[in-house]
């Protein structure tokens, strides 16, 4: 695509979340052109995708410098946890994503919890080990449901909730002694158990400025009735019915300031956007954790309904300028529903060919994740294949033209669920 506007950007990643940042920030009249690495089958229609991988920091940065880009924006947490940022900054390069220091809020849940425990940022009971023997000591004290959560990124599957002391055990040894998440189980947390509704709540900062965006929840188990394995995602919506104003007030007042502010007093200055993972109960929101990034699948249910200039928002956060910005959000709501390869989150097979993406209503927007070019034609390439995203008035209106849409779309073996945004209590 060219765009009329003068800037060169370049998204960084190829799931879900980056096709729909590159989708929002195309409708900027500042663009001029976009590069994604390595992109999808989705973002080659309106991006360039160029054959780099989100962690090759070098690559990055050489095209960068080459292609005379204005921004790069990072999608997944792996290169900001390698500290993309710093060295894009020291290139004198323009990206929008934390530091490395500052995504250890996302990359250490020790740090995350130390933190939010200096600064009395309501989050779960927890102690934090390094020593096996310890941990092992402490889990035998404690009553079940136990969390066990591994220090480092685990892909999603570092923390296991265990229903007896003895799955708690097992946890701990799968982490500590097979390292079954590598060295992202040198330590672990051993948390309290809480319950209540799950929420994902994003913020812009600027290290000093926070501007809350819209909230999503999202559905982590692989089938309906949130029964089965996790998985990266199987569909969201937004914004949570549940979400009063006054409940958005705490979680800005209680947890998203007060978090900036401590990142800023541990000279850790945080730039990008904040994800908070929440578990609200009696409309008391306490941290689950931090992620330093957009959510995945929530950014494809939360960028469609954002109406300021994403690129002036990014802009304005690497300037320090988040203050002068108003940001302005559509009262619609969205929903998500991904489709999976078959087998998925076990293995699975790729190369389908995938029908049925011409055959949808106008309004229905699809976000490829798991997905490329073959001979012309798009071909499943991943397990989270595509986000089939509705938009209504309500979230029951949005959920109704998702699976009105849905069933067009077919491939060998996919799966989706039934019951995305389908609220009861509890959700
Ligand atoms: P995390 O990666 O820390 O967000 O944890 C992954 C998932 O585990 C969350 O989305 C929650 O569903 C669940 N979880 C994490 N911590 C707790 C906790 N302390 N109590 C209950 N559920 C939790
Ligand atoms: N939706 C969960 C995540 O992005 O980490």
């Amino acid at each position: 695509m060219r765009g009329v506007g003068r800037i060169k950007i370049l998204v960084i990643g190829g799931g879900g979340r980056e096709h729909t940042l590159v989708w929002k920030l195309a409708q900027s009249p500042k663009v001029n052109e976009i590069y994604v690495a390595p992109g999808n089958a989705g973002t080659a229609h309106i991006a360039r995708n160029l054959d780099i991988k989100p962690d090759d920091i070098e690559a990055l940065a050489k095209i960068a410098s080459e292609k005379n880009i204005d921004l790069t924006v990072v999608g997944p947490e792996t290169p900001l946890a390698e500290g993309i940022a710093d060295q894009f900054l020291i290139r004198g390069l323009q990206i929008f994503g934390p530091t490395k220091q500052a995504t250890e809020i996302e990359s250490s849940k020790v740090f995350a919890k130390e933190l939010m425990q200096k600064y009395n940022i309501p989050c779960a009971k927890s102690a934090s080990f390094s020593d096996y023997n310890k941990a092992l000591d402490y889990v035998k004290q404690q009553k079940p449901p136990i969390v066990v959560k591994a220090d480092g990124l685990a892909a999603g599957k570092g923390v296991i909730l265990a229903d007896s002391v003895p799955k708690a055990l097992e946890a701990l040894a799968l982490i500590m002694e097979t390292k079954a998440f590598g060295a992202a189980g040198d330590r672990v947390i051993i948390e309290e158990y809480l319950s209540g509704r799950e929420m994902s709540t994003f913020a812009f900062t600027d290290g000093q400025t926070i501007i809350p965006m819209t909230s999503a929840c999202d559905y982590k188990p692989a089938f309906d009735g949130d029964r089965g394995p996790n998985t990266g995602g199987m569909g969201s919506y937004s914004p949570p019915p549940f979400l009063s104003a006054a409940l958005a007030k705490t979680v800005k007042e209680k947890i998203m300031e007060p978090t900036v502010k401590a990142m800023h007093d541990e000279g850790r200055a945080y730039r990008g956007v904040l994800y908070g993972g929440l578990m609200i109960s009696d409309s008391n929101p306490r941290v689950l954790e931090f992620n330093a990034r957009f959510g995945d699948p929530e950014a494809q249910v939360t960028l469609p309904l954002l109406q300021t200039d994403l690129v002036d928002i990014m802009l304005a956060v690497n300037d320090n300028k988040l203050g002068n910005l108003k940001v302005e959000w559509s009262r619609d709501a969205c929903v998500g529903v991904v489709m999976a390869s078959g087998g998925y989150p076990a293995s699975y097979k790729t190369g389908f060919p995938i029908s049925g993406l011409d055959d949808l209503d106008k309004d229905i927007m699809v976000f490829h994740a798991g997905t490329r070019l073959e001979s012309g034609k798009v071909v499943t390439s991943g397990g989270r294949v595509l986000a089939v995203v509705g938009r209504g008035k309500t979230i029951a209106e949005a959920r109704e033209k998702v699976y009105n849409n849905i069933g067009r779309i077919n491939f060998e073996g996919c799966h989706y669920r039934k019951d995305i945004a389908l609220i009861k209590e509890g959700r």
